[in-house]
């Protein structure tokens, strides 16, 4: 697999978290990708735990990692963590009829075929966190995701948009 190369979505999710101030002491970065997020991150709390469910991402971003502060994991979502401060997910957010084929930047399948965005919401819901950030688009399918935030009894607000092209990115702050 690829690694995912940053682009508008990319810098967009980086430049709001430069904006924000500290983000407490342990983030995690879900699908670290090129590590783009997590060396903002680095910047933004005490510890970063940065994972991906490619081996390759987590090589690439791992050899390039500027910061000493940062774990790297090799992991589904938020399967290794119970309890953190933040979280980001600058995730894979087109539905299946937009992606052009299976690519890395269009990946939003599990190996098993379920829907990477609602099994993140799960796997949030089951985490002890304050707030995640998490970037889609307005070609996601936000019905579905929204009820999935609903569903499992958490709130959600837009808190930046950028328009690019034919869409527009869309960073959502998520509480319990
Ligand atoms: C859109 S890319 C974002 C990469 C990087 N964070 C950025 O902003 O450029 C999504 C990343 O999520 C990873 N990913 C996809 N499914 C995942 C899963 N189930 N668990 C962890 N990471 C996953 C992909 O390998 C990819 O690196």
């Amino acid at each position: 697999m690829p690694v995912y190369e940053p682009r508008e979505d990319s810098f967009f999710m980086a430049e709001f978290l430069k904006k924000n101030g500290k983000l407490g002491t342990i983030c995690v970065d879900v699908g670290t990708g090129s590590g783009i997020l997590t060396e903002t991150l680095a910047e933004k709390c005490d510890v970063v735990v940065a994972s991906d469910i490619s081996r390759e991402a987590l090589s690439y971003a791992k050899a390039r990692m500027r910061k000493n502060n940062v774990f790297f994991v090799l992991g589904n979502l938020m399967d290794f963590v119970k309890r953190c401060d933040a979280v980001v997910f600058n995730a894979p957010y087109l539905s299946r009829e937009e992606g052009e084929g299976y690519d890395i930047a269009t990946h939003h399948q599990m190996p098993d075929g379920r829907d990477v965005l609602e099994e993140f919401i799960k796997s949030l819901s089951c985490t002890d966190f304050k707030r995640a950030y998490l970037l889609t688009s307005t070609q996601t399918d936000r019905t579905r995701m929204e009820n999935a935030i609903h569903a499992h009894k958490m709130k959600a607000k837009v808190v930046a948009r950028k328009r690019i092209f034919f869409e527009e990115l869309v960073i959502e702050e998520i509480t319990k």
